[in-house]
């Protein structure tokens, strides 16, 4: 078999078989390493499989190098791992696997090389190479996983079901690997997933998360989300989603199809970031259209406030999905609930006072939000686009003169609370809050310039009003 290795990658595998020789352990290449050198892919894990004890092969290996690299073994997993610069190699004894119907556990038992790659979940994942003397270099590929990677197909080497329900989140994989790799997925092996979609409950929510975000950081997810719903799981793991479906008709009036919206938006913005969190907030941006939505007679679809109820939902979407809940969820909720204010501009007058106020809000995550918004504009009307486009630009022009003239990013309005509090010897109170409030309206409206001299002026006009005097 073709596949290239690096000299090194070859000298570590020469002495990996070498020393599976001198212990009479078979021992080959298996599964993401063999498929991704097939195809081109870069790769830095690279499994291994031996008919016998993995973790002593792991062992042995690690005493021929110099330095000698530290064993990480797992007696309860039989698995062993290594680390060769950045070559992370993993060691595992040859099994047989069978789950039960209602737990992931799997009952071990040591097997051949055929069971081992039985047990797998894709053909494409089932190739060994042999790196025993007698064949070094050896294609093993009882199941034709060659074959398939030429013809970009997904499939499971046993028949579906079986695979499946050996280990379900392998349905949630196929669409991954269909995803990031471009291929189709068989429809014997489609339709098994539609029919044991439910299954997918039983897998713990961190796995399934793991494999929406490699869905979600592939070039084109919308290919994967689109899958996730036409297979079922969508609707069991984020139904929320699922909701965004069809269009409407009421009087002739329609909206569009707002899950094609969403997926296009993610494609777009997909186009320009690898950031995984603004590509969430693409999923996210309106989630909550169909909680909002009415039909207003004689004016057609609303979804008033959706960017709100939409900002409300993100945490408890988060914390259904296990996603962290940090800084990066209040991003999401901040894209969320600020994704209308850009585009908004447009359709106004443009005052320097709104585009101040958006520079403010939005803090120094305004070049994520206008990417959202731009990747927003969506619509089959192609004359329509280019004029939202072209406005678009207007909105950013007028943003960047804004911004050069009164540098709002990252701004904090130049009198504190502190200091109201020394000038007037008060302690923290509503009055303070009143005063700091009004000095931030006063520059954001451009009632008075972004200066501490002005502030401090209106501050003393402010407390005047107040009755406030200032102290000594
Ligand atoms: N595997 C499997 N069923 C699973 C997970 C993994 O059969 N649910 C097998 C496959 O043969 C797979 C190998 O274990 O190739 C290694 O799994 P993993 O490292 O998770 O995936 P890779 O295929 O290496 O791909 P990636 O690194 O992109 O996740």
């Amino acid at each position: 078999m073709d596949i290239t290795c690096t000299d090194r990658e070859l000298f570590i595998f020469k002495k990996i078989g070498k020393v599976a020789g001198d212990l009479q352990l078979p021992c080959y290449l298996i599964g993401g390493f063999v498929r991704d050198k097939i195809i081109g892919r870069p790769t830095k894990d690279a499994d291994i499989v031996c008919l016998g004890d993995g973790i002593e092969l792991a062992h042995k290996v690690a005493e021929q190098f110099n330095p000698k690299p530290t064993v990480a073994y797992f007696k309860n997993f039989g698995t062993a791992q290594i680390k060769l610069q950045d070559l992370e190699i993993e060691f595992v004894g040859a099994r047989k696997e069978s789950y039960r119907y209602d737990s992931r556990k799997p009952e071990v038992e040591p097997g051949t090389l055929e069971d081992d790659q039985n047990r797998r979940d894709f053909t494409i994942n089932a190739l060994a190479i042999s790196l025993n003397a007698a064949d070094f270099g050896k294609l093993v590929d009882p199941f034709n996983g060659v074959t398939d990677i030429e013809r970009k197909i997904i499939e499971t080497p046993l028949p579906p079901p079986q695979t499946f329900s050996d280990d379900p989140l392998r349905m949630m994989r196929a669409i991954r690997f269909a995803t990031q790799l471009k291929f189709t997925i068989a429809p014997e092996t489609f339709t098994a997933i539609q029919e044991n979609a439910e299954r997918i409950k039983i897998v713990s929510q961190e796995r399934v998360t793991d494999e929406l975000n490699k869905i979600m950081l592939a070039e084109k997810p919308s290919v994967g989300w689109d899958l996730l719903s036409k297979s079922g799981l969508l609707q069991v793991i984020f139904p929320q989603m699922m909701a965004l479906h069809g269009a409407e008709y009421i009087d002739g009036h329609g909206h569009k199809d707002n899950f094609y919206h969403t997926l296009q938006v993610l494609d777009n913005i997909s186009a320009h970031t690898n950031d995984l969190w603004l590509r969430w907030a693409a999923i996210l941006h309106d989630i909550a259209k169909p909680p909002t939505k009415k039909f207003e007679e004689g004016h057609g679809w609303t979804f008033h406030g959706h960017e709100v109820v939409g900002a409300r939902m993100v945490p408890k979407i988060f914390t259904k999905l296990k996603l962290p809940l940090s800084e990066k969820m209040r991003l999401v909720q901040k894209l969320v609930l600020l994704h209308l204010r850009p585009i908004s501009l447009t359709k106004e007058n443009i005052t320097d006072s709104a585009v101040r106020r958006l520079l403010f809000e939005a803090g120094e995550d305004i070049d994520a939000l206008m990417m959202l918004c731009e990747a927003d504009i969506t619509s089959k009307n192609k004359i329509k686009v280019k004029r939202y486009l072209q406005n678009f630009e207007l909105v950013k022009q007028r943003m960047a003169e804004v911004e050069a003239k009164d540098s709002l990013r990252n701004w904090q309005p130049p009198i504190t609370g502190e200091i109201i509090m020394q000038t007037f010897g008060l302690p923290p109170s509503k009055n303070v809050g009143l005063i700091k409030d009004a000095i931030r309206e006063a520059i954001l409206d451009g009632i008075i310039p972004n200066s501490y001299e002005a502030a401090h002026g209106y501050m003393l006009q402010k407390a005047a009003e107040l009755n406030l005097t200032p102290i000594e």
